[in-house]
Parts: C-alpha cells; structure tokens; sequence
C-alpha cells in the first residue's frame, strides 16, 4: 500500500509492505524514512491522529507504531502531543568537527565488529595463496551448494572440538553471513508452513527484519538475568536465540534452561536457531558448549567469520538437522549456488594448519586486555553506571541509574562529544523500563581505543557527577 501524508506541512511517501501487519508495515516505512534520509533529524511528524486519517489506519495502530519508534530512538517526544524525528542513535546531531561526515563518530564505540585493525592479514594472504595454488582444476567448476567439501571438514572437525557441536559435513552449509543463514533457515520452515518465530527481546533488528521479510511473524520473548525466559516461550514454530552471549544484554543461558529450550523444541516439533556470533570470546571462565551439542535434530547451529576474523569475510555456516538439510540446500542453490570458492579454502587451511586457534588466542587476550581497561575506568569514574555481559564478547551493556536522563538522552550527550554508543532500546520491539547503553569495547582501531575510553567515562561523568 503506498501512501503520502501532507500533514504539518511534512510530505512523505510512504510504502506499507500490505504481506505485513499494518502497524509492523507502518514501523518499517518510517524506520526506511528515516534511516534512508528522507526524513531527516527535528522533522515534526504529525499527530497520530491526522497521520491515521492519511494513511487509513486506526489511530490505535499509529499510537502504537510511534511508541515502538520512540522506544528504539528514531523518535523524540518533545511534548506531550508533539513528536519529531531524532538523530539516528549513536549518529552526533552534528558534526563536533569541521567537516566530518553525519554517521561517523570520533569515538566509534558502536557494537557489532571485532578490531579489525588486528586481521591476520599475513595468515589470510598466505592461506588465500595456499588455495589458489593447491586447489584443483576441477574444484573451479560450479560446487556443492553446501559449500567446499575441504571447508566443511575442517569446520566439522573444529566446530566439535572448540563448540562441542555434534554434525556431519553433509549437514554443513556454508553461506554468505549469518544474515543469510538466517534468512535460509525462516525461508525454509515458512515454506513448511511455519507462520511464526519466537525472538529475544532484546535482540537485533535487523535479524527481526530479515526473519519477517521471510513471511514469518515475531513473537518477542522476555529475558532476565538467566537469559531467555523459556517458560514464557509461545507456540512458536521456531526460535531465534543467542545463548553463549546475549546479544546485547551479555547474559548466558542458564543451564537449564538450555535443557528447558530444547524440551520445549521436541515437544512442539520447534526449531531453535542458535546464533553462536561470538562464542569464541570468553574471558573468565571455560567456554559453554553450544545448545545444539544437546539436541542436534532441533537445533540448528550458527558460526560465523564476522568476529573471529571480520565482517568482511563474509563466511558463516549452519550446522542443520537432517530434515533440514534438502530443503536449506534447495534456498541456497537459488541463493548465489555458493560461496566464493578460493575464499573458503583459504578458511580451511587457516582452520586445520591452527592458524586460526593462533589468531583467537591472540585477540582473546587483546579483548581481555580493553575490557578490563574499560571496566577499571568505569568503575573510577563512574561507579554509578553497573556494566553486565562482561564474562565474553565483543561489548558491555551499561545499565544506567534510575535517576537522571534517559538511555536516548544519554547517548545523545555522548553523541554530541563525538562518541558513538547504542541505548539499549534500539534492541526492543516493545517499550522496556531497564534504561541502558550498549558498549562495542572491541570497534575502535588498536590507536583509537584508550582516546575512546576516555571520551566514553569523561561524557559519562559528566552526566552523573
Ligand atoms: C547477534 C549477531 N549475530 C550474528 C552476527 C554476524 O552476522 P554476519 O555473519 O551476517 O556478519 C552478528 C554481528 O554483528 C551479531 O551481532
């Protein structure tokens, strides 16, 4: 359904995904507007009851979907009846320095990537050599949709060793990203006839976006301080969960609820997909074998290149029940057949010569290193902030005091010296009262770090002092 709205003196057009619900499809055009420019920071947005009026909504769906926005921060409240666009979280409202471009911080502190000032370019560049030089004629022909044969071995033999993963190389399939192995696997349960995936709130948009633009619809879960509140789980026909390290409030899934999830999967036929982004990276005590180790024929395990190495890579890999496998495979030769065929031998031999094993045990230490320096700056100089999630990953979650400004507020001060942060409720669909600040320790370049520290606990204070 395209629409335009005239109100307030603010056109707009506006595209409603009519295979959504009206008050989702509405979410999302502004979310497009807004992160697309075409409704830019400060522009008044009418009320919800001219808005509904326009767009032939109930005013209800309007109020509903200005609320969620508000929630996320792309929204501002500047009065009880008034609402505008904001600065894009974790954007400055402007530039701090002459000439520095809208969406890039002096400090980034954003989550979301590794250091990738610290990619094993010299490991990289001889494995890419070592592939191009040893694999055969043959192999340069269209491949196994699943992925190179040589990879899938050495993730088999090294997801079992590291991850205590339980998979043959025929159940492996390597794809471009986890955003794709997500979007494989909804594709592939929609087209069994699933119609809904149950969601950590919080969790990252994006993935939600990408699980609904498969057809299936949402059903947000709440967490707490064991993770996913299993027993608060619908009947879902799947669920999206990141139980090593929660992504972003750092919380492990306590071990029963571990057994609890895949219970809940047996009994319902359920799929649970879960999302192992950083399982790599865990600083104090003994890494947490994978959920699927426990029930390999309901879960289907994610791993991915994009923190161990970096995002560029653009390698992940889904480790799929049987049932699974035909299915998936059937998506991903409609996707682009397979990945890059030199690119993926390059990771085997990176993987069986330990090379890899190598490269984590350096940036464990690396990462150990920041966010132990982090955590001692924070806690000096503002105690009052409490950061949980610190035991692994790439990022902190900062949970702010219940007096003085909110998260978007927060941040927005942050924003406004030059330092790029996420308030928490950029990971929720649905209002929440914890009022939060997500800290990507692992963004800045090696140079960049400590100055981004300091920029990080010296806005903080002055917000708290
Ligand atoms: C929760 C989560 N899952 C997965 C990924 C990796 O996604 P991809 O493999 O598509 O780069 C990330 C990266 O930021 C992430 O935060």
């Amino acid at each position: 359904m395209a629409n335009s709205w005239t109100s307030g003196g603010l056109e707009l057009h506006l595209d409603l995904d009519p295979g959504l619900g009206r008050r989702v499809a509405l979410e999302r055009a502004l979310r497009e507007a807004i992160r697309s420019g075409r409704l830019t920071a400060g522009a008044q947005l009418p009320s919800s009851r001219a808005l509904a009026q326009d767009l032939g909504l109930a005013r209800g769906t309007v109020v509903q979907a200005y609320e969620q926005l508000l929630a996320e921060g792309y929204l501002l409240s500047t009065s009880r009846t008034s609402t505008e666009v904001a600065p894009v979280p974790g954007t400055p409202p402007s530039p701090p320095e002459p000439g520095k471009q809208r969406g890039q911080a002096l400090h980034n502190l954003e989550p979301g990537t590794p250091d990738v000032s610290g990619f094993p370019r010299t490991q990289w560049a001889s494995a890419l050599r070592h592939a191009v030089a040893t694999v055969p004629d043959e192999d340069l022909r269209y491949g196994d949709p699943r992925g190179h044969p040589a990879l899938r071995r050495a993730l088999a033999a090294y997801l079992a060793r590291v991850r205590g993963v339980r998979v043959s190389e025929q159940q492996l399939i390597i794809c471009s990203g986890f955003a794709q192995g997500l979007g494989l696997v909804s594709g592939a349960l929609r087209a069994q006839g699933a119609s809904t995936m149950a969601v950590e709130n919080y969790g990252l948009r994006f993935h939600y976006e990408i699980v609904e633009g498969t057809g299936l619809r949402l059903l947000p879960v709440p967490m707490d301080a064991d993770g996913l509140v299993v027993e608060q789980l619908p009947a879902a026909d799947g669920v999206l969960v990141t139980p090593s390290h929660q992504m972003p409030s750092g919380t492990t899934l306590h071990p029963a609820r571990r057994t609890a999830l895949v219970e809940w999967a047996r009994e319902r036929g359920a799929l649970v997909i879960e999302d192992d982004y950083d399982g790599e990276f865990r600083y104090d005590r003994q890494p947490i074998g994978a959920v699927q180790g426990l029930a390999p024929e309901q879960v289907v395990y994610a791993g991915t290149a994009s923190k161990s190495l970096a995002p560029a890579i653009r390698l992940a890999w889904l480790a799929v029940p049987h049932r699974l496998v035909e299915p998936i495979v059937a998506a991903r030769k409609l996707a682009e057949r397979h990945c890059p065929t030199f690119d993926q031998v390059a990771l085997a031999h990176l993987l069986d010569s330990g090379g890899l094993d190598r490269h984590l045990r350096r940036m464990r230490a690396h990462y150990r290193k920041r966010r132990d320096l982090l955590l001692d700056a924070l806690r000096e100089r503002v105690p009052q902030v409490r950061p949980t999630g610190i035991a692994a990953g790439l990022h902190v979650t900062l949970l702010l005091p219940e007096q003085g400004p909110d998260q978007r507020e927060v941040a927005r001060i942050l924003a406004a010296r030059g330092v790029a942060t996420h308030p928490l409720s950029f990971y929720s669909r649905q209002p929440m009262a914890e009022q939060g600040l997500v800290i990507g320790y692992a963004t800045p370049a090696g140079h960049a770090f400590q100055p981004a520290v300091r920029a990080l606990v010296d806005g903080l204070s002055s917000v708290y002092d």
